[in-house]
């Protein structure tokens, strides 16, 4: 094993071992460095119209255009930090980036338009509501629905790959939260069976018997069969990519709590049960669950900042106490890691993410052992969700 991976290893057996009382003090701390490190982010992109997507330890940020999948996160982190720390400073900077992404209220061009518009516009909506946020939120909603096909019974996730026809990744599934929230809230009722819609396909096509789930799905659009069940970004088309894994109980969390359908539940806990029973000790996925090179596969921190983050959900459902007691604690295994040295980011003036050791495309050799801007959005929210559930029972050890 190489030296780096050793001490990676020593740091994550000893952030094993951290205690609630310990995991508490970490968390404050690691929102302290989020809070400083987006705010320099924020500071260093000054009055330019991109934001941020990836960076190494030593590393300036690769900057993308409003049009990136990725663009949400960074105005979602701010107001994610804005509702803890309340500065004015802080909802200055969230205001300003999220009105970057207006124009993308328009693109219908991807699935991703999702994520991009619920990450940046929903929290700012949820944080200080306006008419205007209101009204791109819908029509981001709208460029969302125009996506499903009734025959397939899904949003098209990519256009225009060679490879596929009507691709449909588990990745998708996030997008959903942007419908449900926009049947709510003056949008047409049929987005929710469209969001629902779509989440039972994905339960039937991508969920395999073990919980375990398969990236990529291709329909014919004239039946509606599935043509293919692949992979993108995993090892191989029967593997387990760790991110979509943790989107998929992520997702299936999000769509129980919206529509209290048992399946959703059910799903969400086969999903989660895969990936607690798969995790190496320190709680930190492999990229891929099933990487031929595992224990010295890159890990992808940020695969376990969206799962904890999931998992600090999914143990408020359901009734099974037993369960709900097992996803808290690999929950807060997950953060013991990562809010530890061997994952939390350094401090200004070098570093620029706040999570460290994520990895973005493995398989075509892009952003690997790097800050992922997702990564930094989902610790924050799993910071935030278990400074909530704290204040609601006492603190128990972070240990499994
Ligand atoms: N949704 C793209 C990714 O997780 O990389």
């Amino acid at each position: 094993m190489k030296t780096a991976q050793m001490w990676l290893l020593g740091m994550a057996l000893l952030s094993v071992q951290v205690n609630a009382q310990d995991l508490g003090t970490r968390v404050q701390h690691a929102l302290a460095v989020a809070r400083d490190h987006a705010e320099l982010t924020a500071r260093m992109l000054g009055d330019s119209t991109t934001l941020p997507r990836s960076s190494t330890p030593t590393g300036r940020w690769v900057t993308v255009p409003p049009s990136d999948w990725t663009s949400g996160f960074f105005p979602g982190l701010l107001w994610n930090l804005y509702s803890w720390f309340t500065t004015p400073a802080l909802q200055h900077d969230a205001k300003r980036f999220t009105d970057r992404l207006t124009s993308q209220q328009n693109n219908t061009r991807t699935h991703d338009v999702g994520f991009m518009m619920f990450c940046s516009f929903g929290n700012a909506q949820r944080l200080s509501p306006s008419e205007t946020y209101q009204q791109i939120l819908l029509q981001s909603a709208r460029s969302l629905a125009s996506r499903f096909d009734p025959r397939v019974g899904s949003i098209k996730s990519w256009d225009g790959t060679p490879r596929w026809g009507y691709p449909v990744i588990v990745d998708n599934l996030m997008n959903l939260e942007l419908l449900f929230w926009a049947s709510r809230n003056g949008g047409p009722a049929a987005y929710r069976d469209v969001a629902t819609r779509h989440a039972l396909a994905t339960l039937a096509n991508h969920v395999r018997p073990d919980g375990s789930t398969f990236h990529v799905v291709d329909y014919d659009t004239v039946t509606g069969d599935v043509v293919a069940r692949q992979t993108a970004q995993g090892f191989s088309d029967g593997s387990v990519w760790a991110r979509g894994q943790a989107w998929a109980v992520y997702g299936f969390t999000m769509v129980y709590r919206e529509t209290h359908d048992e399946r959703f539940l059910k799903t969400a806990q086969r999903t989660a049960d895969y990936f607690v029973n798969h995790l190496p000790a320190d709680g930190v996925p492999y990229w891929d669950f099933e990487a031929p090179d595992i224990p010295d596969a890159p890990r992808d921190a940020s695969a376990g900042a969206i799962a904890a983050s999931a998992l600090l959900e999914l143990c408020t459902m359901g009734t099974d106490t037993v369960r709900q007691h097992r996803y808290r604690v690999e929950a807060e295994l997950i953060l013991g890691s990562l809010t530890s040295a061997a994952y939390l980011s350094q401090g200004p003036p070098a570093a620029r993410g706040i999570l460290n050791h994520a990895t973005g495309n493995h398989p075509h050799g892009l952003e690997i052992d790097v800050s992922l801007i997702y990564g930094d959005y989902y610790f924050v929210e799993a910071l935030l969700r278990y400074n909530r559930l704290m204040s609601m029972a006492p603190p128990r050890a972070g240990s499994r």
